[in-house]
């Protein structure tokens, strides 16, 4: 899938994965503020994206364990993600996520 990332600086970041979580390829593509300090086990929150509106629907709603990790961090949105708990599949394919920072 191919997916891209929108830092905070206006960076675009266009990456291309398989397999693992969000967080790791983001890691893989040194995009910036996105750190994966828990290791992608839904603990640390700074793995936190914005998914694009229209996009949505692809990516799907946190589970409760993650919304529970969201309550933690600021600039939550309805369209809050931790996206080391997004799997790198097809489905996913297009999408544009926004590091939240
Ligand atoms: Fe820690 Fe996602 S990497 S919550």
């Amino acid at each position: 899938a191919t997916i891209t990332f929108i830092t905070n600086d206006n960076e675009t970041i266009i990456a291309e994965g398989t397999t693992g979580s969000v967080m790791e390829l983001a890691v893989q593509n040194k995009v910036k503020g996105i750190d994966g300090d828990c290791g992608g086990v839904c603990s640390c929150a700074t793995c936190h994206v914005h998914v694009e509106a229209e996009h949505w629907e692809k990516i799907g709603a946190p589970s409760e364990l993650e919304n529970d990790m969201l309550e933690f961090d600021e600039n939550v949105s309805e369209y809050s993600r931790l996206c080391c708990q997004i799997d790198v599949t097809d489905a996913i394919d297009g999408v544009v996520l926004k590091v939240v920072k």
